[in-house]
Order: C-alpha cells, then structure tokens, then sequence
C-alpha cells in the first residue's frame, strides 16, 4: 500500500515557482510566489524554502526566473548564456552546506551548455528540466521510504532529528519518507522528534508534517534523546542529510552528531535517508564540508524576545558532522549503502 503524503513544497507553475512559506509553519500553511531570481536567491538564504533537496529544486527554478529576466535584455545567444552561468553560479552561493543547491544548478548550467543560442529553446530546456528535477525527487524519495521500511522493526519508535520531511524535499520525505513506507505497511510505528535548536524544525515542520499526515509523533528537546534512548523507548534513528562525503561523513543539521553518539553507545541502529543528489564524491571526508555559521539571533532570542545576557559570546553553526562509524547505513534510492563507505558508495556512483 502506498501512503498518499498531502503536502507538495515546491512546484513551477509556468513562468513562477509557488513554494510552502516554512518560516511561518505551523502557525501558518501558506504559499509564497517567486518570481524573480533575486527573491529566489532570498527565499533560500532566508529559509522560505529549506531542505537541501528543496533548495535544490528551489535554486533550478531560480535559474528559470533568471532566464526569463535576462531575456527581456540581451537578445544575443551567446552572451545570454555567458551571463545566466554567472547567474547560476550566484545562486549556488546562497547557502554554503546543501550540496543538493549546488548539484541542482550544475544541472541547469549543463542545460545552458547544451542547448543551441536560440534563447527560447535554452529557456524551454530550463523549465522542462527544473519541471523534471521536482518531480524525480519524489519518485527518488518513495524508493528512499520503500528501501529503508525494510529496515524498520515492527511497532518501532523512530527518533528523527531536524526536518527531513516532506517540506524538506518537494513531496514525501527522506527520513519522514521512510518513516511514511514504515507507516503505511504498519500503522503501529511511530516517531518521536527532536524540537531541532534554535530553528525549531523538529518542533515546528516535523511534528506539524506528522500531524498533518495522522503519523503519531512525540515531541522531545534536543537533549532528551539519551534519556529515552537509555529507558529502550527508541528502536532506531533515521536522519536526513544535507552533505555526505565519499567516505560516508555526513553533514546533518547541528546536533545530529550527538544523536549519533548515544545512539552508539546505547546500541540502536543510527540510518542516514538522503538521494545521491546529497552525495559529494568530490570530497574525501566531512573535513571538508563548509559548515554554515548562522545569525546569533537564532541562538539569542525566542520569538523575538532575547533569553540570555547582553554582551556574551555566540557561536552558531548550522550544522555538524556526523562520521561515518557511527552511521548504520544510508538509505538511498539505489539502496542501503553500507560500510565501507568508500566503496559502496563509488560503487552505487558506477550503477547511476
Ligand atoms: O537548515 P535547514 O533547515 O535547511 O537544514 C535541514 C536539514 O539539516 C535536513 O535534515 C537536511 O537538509 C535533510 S532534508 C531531506
């Protein structure tokens, strides 16, 4: 039985992209329209749209709204294309630790190259391949959900950290996604999530999701894991991912490591969920992973109102790195990587 998700993140509607507004959820289910690629550029940077597979999806839409802009100006093939590359290229920038961002708008510019320097056709090409990239992340994710359900033991408790759900992807979910395929052949299992410091994704996209979709969910601070996982009320953790190296090194959102040490130490499997997209065989290790250093306000204040002392210091990475002895397999749509990394993953790269 498949289970039918409600929520669709991100989609193109002809010559804009309408997106989920994740900065007001759940207070509000709202969509934004985007229609330039500036605002594209903000949304991004500002966590409109967030998740590194939908940032992904977010930025090749972005390019569009490029194209279509400089085609009002330049009426040359050539310099049309020399100049949306140097878009394209600025669009990778707008957050550093996804590599599904920059994987998705080296597509787009592969596009660009490939096409004559008839400017419609290039345009064209870029809508039909910014349509397809939306629509094969939620294929990609259902094989995710369908490979790591395998995995999951009847009536688990699944513990997930941050969002990597299906507001975190166009539709259906990574690690929700595998928790939905769990779901839908054993409607006993259930989640419990990390609220996710100082963004709150667990606490306000992931439990807001579950909800949405009837999946039971506990909500728990971040520090609360190895107190649940100490009593034997977690079966498992599955987790998204937003840079894996070739070794197996993942980049998570900021905490995840933690959650990986005392799922080791208490002997409960930890599973990454991520497509090859998440993948980066250019790298060797998370050494090399730019981690994102976010706002201090995120760390100072709590809807606006600042909870802790004037003049202290603040340090705010958006994310850590999880290595990868401590990871039980990562869940793709080629199938359950495991270790040695280095070559299941080359070796998944090679059936691709
Ligand atoms: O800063 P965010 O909210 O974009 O971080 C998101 C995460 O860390 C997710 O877990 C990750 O992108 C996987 S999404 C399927």
């Amino acid at each position: 039985m498949e289970f039918k998700s409600k929520i669709k993140t991100i989609e193109w509607c002809g010559n804009y992209s309408r997106m989920v507004d994740q900065t007001v959820v759940p207070y509000e289910y709202k969509f934004v329209d985007i229609k330039s690629g500036d605002e594209m550029f903000h949304a991004i940077r500002d966590m409109i749209v967030r998740g590194a597979p939908a940032i992904g999806v977010a930025a090749a839409h972005g390019i569009i709204l490029y194209a279509l802009e400089l085609a009002k100006t330049i009426k040359d093939g050539d310099t049309f294309k020399e100049e949306l590359i140097k878009k394209a290229e600025y669009m990778k920038t707008s957050r550093p630790t996804a590599v599904n961002l920059m994987w998705a708008c080296e597509k787009q510019i592969a596009v660009i190259k490939k096409s004559s320097s008839e400017i419609n056709e290039i345009i064209e090409n870029l809508k039909e391949n910014g349509v397809r990239l939306e629509n094969e992340d939620i294929e990609i994710n259902k094989k995710i959900g369908d490979y790591g359900a395998e995995v999951v033991p009847k009536g688990a408790t699944i513990l997930t950290h941050c969002n990597a759900g299906a507001l975190a992807t166009v539709g259906y979910g990574t690690a929700l996604g595998v928790v939905r395929s769990a779901f839908a052949k054993d409607n006993t299992v259930k989640v419990f999530a990390d609220e996710t410091r100082p963004r709150q994704q667990g606490a306000r996209i992931t439990t807001f999701e579950l909800a949405m979709d009837g999946i039971p969910v506990t909500l728990i601070t971040d520090g609360m894991c190895s107190y649940f996982m100490n009593k034997g009320m977690i079966d498992m953790v599955v987790v998204g991912a937003d840079r894996i190296a070739a070794n197996g090194d993942t980049a998570n959102k900021i905490g995840t490591y933690t959650v990986a040490i005392a799922a080791k130490y208490h002997n409960i499997p930890f599973y990454i969920a991520a497509p090859l997209s998440t993948i980066d065989i250019s790298i060797k290790s998370g050494k090399e992973i730019p981690i994102e250093e976010r706002s201090s306000e995120e760390v100072t204040h709590i809807n606006g109102k600042r909870i802790c002392a004037e003049g202290i210091n603040i340090i705010n990475p958006g994310f850590d790195v999880t290595p990868h002895e401590l990871i039980s397999g990562i869940i793709t749509e080629k199938g359950i990587l495991r270790p040695d990394y280095n070559k299941s993953i080359a070796d998944a790269f090679k059936a691709n």
